[in-house]
């Protein structure tokens, strides 16, 4: 089965094939972070106009690459949700249009599971069950995965997302958007040790967490007269990757389980990935997708919809949730 994933669920349009048997055969990317940069974040309406101009191209490319035809195709998948309703909707009418126009199948698949299923497309794919540490811009979740569709919440945030965390703190600084890639990169300069910042619910008992303190602790640090940014950014990174390291760990000591994935764009920064292979205990492994795959792409959202089309979860209407709870899925 040859699927077309579409991801357009917020400033990157995604595309990709992935074949049931092959596996990935092609992903394009169009990255539309120059546009939003003047504005200091995105801009949804901006947003959307962009992915109806990318799409198709990216649609022909992905296929060129992959020495593949339309006709081809046996199903579609796009971002049915989380994001941005606008663009939500392009990749979603796009997907409707060809489903139609081709008599294909179409598949509204989950971001976050999207995410979650990333590093599946790995040689060395985790199996089930394991434990998820989902962390994007928007999300920050500990989730336990028994299976596709299989998803309980161990924990989440209790307001800002660990993006959100790197995002705004990056905003103190100065530093561009998207703020968490510009303060990892400031922070290589940097050292630990220097300023003191919370490490928000390290104690609380449970796997939540909280981000919205740290983000006060370092406006009240940033705002000193001779705060040297590049110490300051290690610092935030230390304090973030610290938190979620731990409340990782924890949720595999409560779950009993050796696996945890980590998933999102904040699974992309280096120093996270040091401190979970440190605390990792024995016996446990962490897996990641390769760094392309951890911020928004259209891989894993062909992948996602490759794995519940193959059990028949196929329908030619569409529709878009801009809001949606990654636990309340149901397996295929
Ligand atoms: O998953 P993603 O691409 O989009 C959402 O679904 O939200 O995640 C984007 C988030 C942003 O907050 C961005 O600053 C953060 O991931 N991010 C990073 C790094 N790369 C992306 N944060 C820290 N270090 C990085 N290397
Ligand atoms: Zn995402």
């Amino acid at each position: 089965m040859l699927v077309l994933g579409i991801e357009t669920s917020c400033d990157e349009t995604g595309i990709a094939l992935y074949d049931t048997e092959s596996g990935l055969l092609s992903h394009a990317l169009y990255s539309q972070v120059h546009m939003h940069e003047e504005y200091g974040g995105v801009v949804p309406e901006l947003a959307s106009r962009d992915h109806i101009r990318r799409v198709l191209p990216l649609t022909r490319q992905v296929l060129d690459q992959a020495g593949l035809q339309l006709a081809d195709l046996s199903a579609i998948a796009y971002t049915e949700g989380p994001g941005l309703a606008g663009a939500l909707l392009v990749g979603a009418s796009i997907a409707a249009s060809l489903g139609f126009a081709l008599k294909l199948p179409i598949v509204g698949v989950h971001h976050l599971e999207g995410h979650l299923l990333a590093p599946l497309l790995e040689p060395d794919p985790p199996a089930f069950p394991f434990v998820a540490l989902l962390v994007s811009g928007g999300h920050t979740q500990l989730m336990r995965v028994d299976g596709v569709g299989q998803y309980q919440l161990l924990g989440e945030t209790l307001d800002d997302a660990a993006g959100e965390a790197f995002d705004k703190s990056a905003k103190l600084m100065g530093l561009g958007y998207p703020g968490g890639p510009a303060l990892a990169r400031l922070a290589q300069t940097g050292q630990i040790g220097h300023y003191k910042l919370p490490r928000p619910m390290l104690a609380s008992g449970d796997l939540n967490f909280s981000f919205s303190g740290l983000k006060t602790a370092v406006m009240l640090v940033a705002k000193q007269a001779a705060v040297n940014h590049a110490n300051l950014a290690a610092e935030v990174q230390e304090a973030i990757a610290d938190v979620l390291a731990a409340k990782a760990i924890a949720a595999l000591k409560q779950t009993g389980l050796t696996r945890l994935v980590v998933a999102g764009g904040v699974g992309a920064n280096a120093r996270l990935r040091e401190r979970l292979s440190q605390a990792m205990p024995p016996g446990a492994a962490v897996y990641y997708p390769k760094l392309e795959f951890c911020t928004d792409n259209g891989a894993m959202i062909a992948f996602a919809g490759a794995m519940r089309l193959q059990h028949a979860d196929a329908r030619y209407g569409f529709s878009v949730k801009p809001r949606w709870d990654l636990a309340q899925l149901e397996a295929p």
